[in-house]
């Protein structure tokens, strides 16, 4: 039988309802930052976005309700498993502007073109050949449009205070990993130098990078990432399940002491209009 069009399996960290209720989280941890970005960009009432590798859509949907109904959202991913979460939430929210397409960013032509904005957070480091994508949605963007970046810098930036040897072994052994079966996990290092060949012209790079403590909002982002994470490396033979408890352990240890500090992977936010 030949594989689905859309090949869920090529998606690094899987399609399952973990990833998507972690994309949740990690979506509400940075919702103030998304929507004030967006703000900044000129996103408003009756624009059309793009939302590039648009997962479940939770930026979908905050997207949608901003441009209202006389604007549109195109979400944009190869995901089939993500749809119904996108298409339940639309229906919950009342919103009629979300035009899904399921496209391969690497592979297809981009479906629309003249458009506001196009939105891509988390997807460039799963990408093979970034510059091409960023390209490709420049192309699709109006003279004067913005593209607006959401993606790591420097994933080797996350610590803890007091130092945790295991959850340190957990960064450097991920990162490998990544490297070797996903993308860059520091490709916006690769994305900013190549906007001037994509036909863009550099607004703003901000960094973000947080210290948290565990009684912090933003410290359950990690959290939904490091244990299933050194779960799935175990599940594919990259480490031993002993490994992945003992990285459990750990994090429990970290969480439990109410003085532990945590630093986050260095983010970097590219916002950049279409010459
Ligand atoms: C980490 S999720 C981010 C989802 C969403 N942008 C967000 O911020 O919550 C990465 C998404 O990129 C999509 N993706 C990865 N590679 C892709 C490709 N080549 N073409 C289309 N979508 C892709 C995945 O299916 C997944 O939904």
């Amino acid at each position: 039988m030949p594989p689905p069009a859309s090949d869920e399996r090529s998606y690094y960290l899987g399609t399952h309802d973990i990833e998507a209720w972690r994309l949740g989280v990690q979506h509400r941890v940075w919702r103030p930052r998304t929507l004030d970005v967006w703000r900044r960009a000129g996103i408003t009432d009756g624009s059309v976005v793009i939302d590039a590798g648009a997962g479940p859509g939770h930026a979908t949907l905050d997207l949608a309700e901003i441009v209202g109904p006389s604007g549109k959202v195109h979400a944009l991913d190869r995901s089939d498993n993500f749809r119904a979460a996108i298409e339940a939430g639309a229906k919950a929210r009342g919103l009629a502007n979300i035009e899904r397409h399921n496209i391969d960013l690497m592979l297809d032509d981009i479906p629309v073109s003249g458009v506001d904005a196009v939105f891509i957070r988390w997807v460039f480091i799963f990408i093979a050949d970034p510059v091409a994508v960023l390209k490709k949605l420049a192309g699709a963007l109006k003279p004067g449009g913005r593209f607006i970046c959401h993606d790591y810098y420097d994933w080797g930036t996350m610590n803890w205070s007091p130092r945790r040897p295991v959850l340190e072994e957990f960064v450097e052994t991920a990162i490998r990993d990544w490297n070797a079966s996903a993308g860059d996990i520091n490709v916006a290092r690769r994305l900013i130098p190549a906007l001037p060949e994509a036909g863009l012209t550099l607004v703003e790079a901000r960094p973000f990078i947080f210290t948290a403590t565990p009684k912090d909002f933003i410290w359950q982002w990690p959290k939904t990432f490091i244990v299933p994470h050194a779960r799935r490396l175990a599940e594919r033979g990259v480490v031993t399940p002993q490994w992945a408890d003992e990285v459990e352990k750990e994090w429990a240890r970290a969480e439990e002491d109410p003085l532990s500090i945590m630093t986050t992977p260095l983010l970097m936010e590219i916002v950049a209009a279409k010459t």
